[in-house]
């Protein structure tokens, strides 16, 4: 072997763990330069930031408000019967479903379902204002916890609500009413409706007077 091989291999060694060194290097420090782009199409551009100011505009604000009467993509909810439960005067509550809702046994069943997890928590499983956060309030109540009030969930079967429009159901489930709070946000739309038909089915299975 000749004398030099094994400098140049104890070089090249040394040689080759350099990228390595670099790169290990490179992972743990932070450089303000952007990285090594060698096609960079329309990436770098200059551009206002989120909450900026551009001159252009005489509110001077980058970001722009959108135009009055904007409607987010698949949330015009126009149609007040179907979002609200009114007329479209939004005077009276109607007292039908939504075009395009088949009222069937899959719908009550699905209404019972939502109700037992949305509803009866308080309002009880059969409507009589009698669930279980009930119960529970007032057990706080009579353990004596300090500035507790508890107002009692209203009985579906109570003779004025017995009264009311499916409409008005699902207006009160959507936006909730005094001390009742909306579930408009957790309940789907269609969802809403399936409960104020059981809500009525429940009203009409309590009712053997007439
Ligand atoms: C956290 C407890 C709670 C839950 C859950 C709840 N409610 Fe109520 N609800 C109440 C209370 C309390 C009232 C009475 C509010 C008042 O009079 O201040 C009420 C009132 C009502 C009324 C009478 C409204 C009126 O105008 O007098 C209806 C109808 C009703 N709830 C339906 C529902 C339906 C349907 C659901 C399920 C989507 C539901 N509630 C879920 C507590 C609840």
């Amino acid at each position: 072997m000749p004398p030099w091989v094994k400098p140049l291999g104890v070089t090249v060694a040394f040689l080759a763990m350099i990228p390595f060194a670099v790169i290990a290097r490179a992972r743990v420090t932070a450089s303000p330069d952007p990285r090594i782009h060698i096609i960079r199409d329309m990436d770098n551009q200059a551009y206002f930031k989120a909450q900026s100011s551009n001159p252009l505009f005489a509110d001077g604000r980058a970001m722009r408000p959108p135009v009055p009467g904007t409607v987010a993509r698949g949330e015009d909810e126009l149609d007040d019967h179907r979002y609200r439960g009114t007329t479209p005067d939004g005077a009276t509550y109607v007292d039908a479903f939504p075009e395009g809702l088949t009222v069937d046994a899959a719908l009550l069943e699905r209404g019972r379902g939502r109700y037992q997890v949305f509803c009866a928590p308080c309002h009880g499983v059969a409507g009589y204002g009698d669930g279980p956060v009930h119960h529970q309030a007032l057990a706080a109540i009579n353990r004596g916890r300090p500035g507790m009030e508890w107002v009692t969930p209203t009985s579906l079967h109570a003779e004025n609500v017995r009264g009311f429009q499916v409409g008005r159901i699902f207006h009160v489930i959507t936006n909730g009413v005094r001390n009742m709070a909306p579930y408009g946000a957790q309940v789907p739309v269609d969802d809403r409706w399936a409960i104020a038909a059981y809500v009525k089915a429940l009203q009409a299975s309590q009712r053997t007077e007439d």
